[in-house]
């Protein structure tokens, strides 16, 4: 079953960041009413950041969520550059309880191990037997087309027998080791949120919209699956502009 996709077009980067938070807080109220626990998958980007905040502070039920990670960069929690370490700052007005938060290990020597780590984790939080179908979770893309961590012309995009994968650095573009979700487990979320603004992102919005390789435009896979997914963009991301 395909959950469907539609375009929501904000007018501007408040707009987006209203309308993805309200999208946000419906989706874990949904799943809380039908489940009793609404487990998030958040990325990171400066994109997201205000419709966390926005969302910190509504009120719902809290302590019924679980907080995960789309994608982690391979820097300790408390690092500027940390994914974990950003969102806990945005969402730090709801006072969710300490223990609802489950963090990628971007700090580990050994990332490859940490991606297991949280493969266990995620195998466990769901239930062995289930699917790990999170309710919600939000994402992004690059200029370059990524989503999560899944880079252009690497095949990470590819990797299908995992469902937390470690990912190489690209120092010639000066980024740093990640630890991301890999796209089957993108692809089956309920709600899929992919929040993108600015003019840059236009171009890859529209490609990643059309059919054809993942490898090449890897924000493609995140489209397909049980789920809904949802575009929200600002006007100047927007194709019609
Ligand atoms: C990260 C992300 C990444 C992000 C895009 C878009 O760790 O950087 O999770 O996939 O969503 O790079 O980022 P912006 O929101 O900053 O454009």
């Amino acid at each position: 079953m395909n959950g469907g996709e539609e375009t929501l077009v904000a007018a501007d980067a408040a707009e987006l960041a209203i309308l993805a938070a309200e999208l946000m807080a419906r989706a874990i109220a949904a799943a809380i009413e039908a489940r009793g626990v609404a487990r998030i998958a958040l990325s990171g980007g400066g994109t997201p950041s205000e419709a966390y905040r926005r969302l910190a502070a509504l009120s719902l039920p809290w302590a019924q969520t679980e907080w995960f990670w789309v994608d982690e960069r391979a820097v300790a929690p408390d690092h500027p550059r940390s994914n974990h370490g950003a969102a806990r700052r945005d969402l730090a007005a709801a006072r969710i309880p300490e223990d609802r938060f489950f963090r990628m290990e971007g700090e580990a020597a050994d990332l490859a191990g940490a991606a297991s780590r949280y493969e266990a984790l995620l195998r466990a939080r769901f239930g062995v037997a289930s699917a790990v179908a999170f309710d919600l979770m939000t994402l992004g893309i690059g200029d370059d087309a990524h989503t999560a961590s899944l880079f252009p012309g690497t095949g990470a995009v590819g990797i299908a027998d995992r469902l937390v994968a470690a990912i190489p650095a690209q120092p010639d573009k000066g980024l740093e080791a990640r630890l991301t979700l890999t796209a089957p487990v993108i692809r089956e979320a309920r709600v899929k949120l992919l929040l993108a603004r600015g003019a840059s992102k236009r171009a890859v919005v529209e490609q990643a919209k059309r059919p054809g390789p993942a490898d090449e435009v890897p924000a493609r896979a995140v489209r397909g699956g049980a789920g809904r997914l949802v575009w929200l963009l600002d006007a100047a991301a927007a194709q019609a502009g």
